[in-house]
């Protein structure tokens, strides 16, 4: 029985962001099966790697696959009602403590099947992917009991592995107080600790821990608590943090050596400083800025100083973000943070996997690098953050294939 050949494909003329910089000169890229198997110039392509090719395509912008490391994509049922309270005046705040908000997904969610769930996420998984998204992080956090958190998570996975995306999973079961431990965070936090958490270790359903550290979350203390608990088990951790008060999660984040602080509008230097040290991604979400009206920016200046990444994303989810664009947040970022596009189009790619854990492997254009990357009908890079416009995907690869052609 032989082999099939391995598919060598070539993309000539291109203008590329490979994740760090734009080139100045056009560019070819040739893959080889699922790997990136070549970056050069233009005048450096030789006639055998052309004549090697079984497929050629020419021009455009080729960005390495986004990544959009903060979602909560999976959920059931539309928070529109929420929506309109906060137009006549509510808080986002306000509505939590009532029992709306998160708990309002919860209810919905804890009463789909896993079928339905499944379903239910799939056109906000496809949209993301319809913009050049290949590597996309999930959290659990509507289900805030053993089996509808694992359900979550197997839902993601089976995301993951029906279609031609790479879904990175979260355990996020400390995102809010269930009704059952009203008025015992503690006694919740151990309940993660003690049966949530172990359960989804042993069946390797999440790839990392988060909470939300905040005053209608979870304390520093409980914070501190769960991250020991995620760490004996091996994995990494990360925060939903400083996003309407500063209670120093980030700051906690970083002593645990965190992947990623997420939010981070209220975060202050010496947090700022700890970061830097511990190689903790300050993940901005501007869809979330955005849509509870904040005010507070995140300090740029600062982590731009100390040189911490900023990655971006869209935090996706039915309540302080009900958007799944990541290109929008690109555009977003700039507007609304002061972000450069150069800076914003690395926040969803190389600075974007760092938040994952995974920025030596995901996140650029480079020779041995899994061929994951889009092509855009733009002039420049710079141009995907400039405008909003859909429809400018012009080829999305993941794996080698492409998955997406436009027209
Ligand atoms: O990242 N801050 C907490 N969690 C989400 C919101 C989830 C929701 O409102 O359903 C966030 O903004
Ligand atoms: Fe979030």
């Amino acid at each position: 029985m032989s082999a099939t050949p391995t598919e060598r494909k070539l993309w000539t003329e291109i203008t590329l962001f490979d994740g760090h910089q734009t080139f100045d000169q056009l560019m070819a890229v040739s893959v080889e099966g699922d790997r990136i198997a070549l970056v050069c110039p233009m005048p450096d392509l030789s006639d055998e790697t052309i004549q090697a090719a079984d497929q050629t395509f020419v021009g455009g912008v080729m960005t390495p696959g986004l990544i959009d490391c903060h979602t909560h994509l999976v959920f059931s049922g539309s928070r529109a009602d929420e929506f309109e309270q906060r137009l006549e005046g509510a808080s986002y705040e306000e509505i939590a403590r009532q029992g709306g908000g998160i708990l309002s997904t919860v209810h919905a969610t804890r009463a789909s099947s896993e079928d339905a769930l499944f379903n239910d996420s799939l056109p906000r998984i496809h949209a993301l992917m319809a913009d050049g998204v290949t590597t996309v992080e999930i959290k659990s956090g509507y289900g805030l009991n053993l089996d509808d958190e694992l359900k979550m998570l197997r839902v993601a996975r089976r995301l993951g592995s029906e279609l031609p995306i790479q879904v990175v999973t979260t355990l996020l079961a400390a995102h809010a107080l269930p009704p059952e431990f009203k008025d015992n965070a503690d006694g919740y936090i151990d309940f993660i600790c003690h049966e949530i958490l172990p359960k989804a270790v042993t069946e390797q359903l999440a790839d990392a821990v988060d909470v939300f550290c905040e005053g209608i979350g979870f304390s520093v203390a409980q914070s501190e608590k769960l991250f020991r608990a995620a760490q004996a088990y091996g994995l990494p951790i990360k925060s939903h943090a400083e996003q309407l008060s500063n209670l120093g999660g980030a700051k906690l984040t970083a002593k645990y050596q965190g992947l990623s602080a997420d939010h981070i509008e209220w975060l202050d230097e010496e947090a700022i400083k700890a970061m830097a040290k511990a190689g903790t991604v300050a993940t901005l979400l501007p869809g979330a800025f955005y849509t509870l009206r904040d005010t507070q920016v995140p300090p740029i200046e600062l982590l731009r100083q100390y040189q911490v990444p900023m990655a971006i994303a869209t935090d996706g989810n039915p309540g302080s973000s009900p958007i799944f664009q990541l290109t929008l947040m690109l555009n977003m970022a700039c507007t609304l943070f002061r972000l450069t596009p150069k800076e914003a189009l690395q926040g969803v790619t190389l600075n974007a996997a760092k938040a994952l854990g995974l920025g030596d492997q995901f996140g650029s254009i480079a020779q041995g690098r899994q061929a994951d990357f889009c092509i855009w009908k733009i002039n420049t890079p710079s141009e995907l953050a400039y405008a909003v416009q859909p429809g400018r995907l012009k080829q999305r690869v993941f794996k080698g294939e492409v998955t997406h052609e436009l027209g």
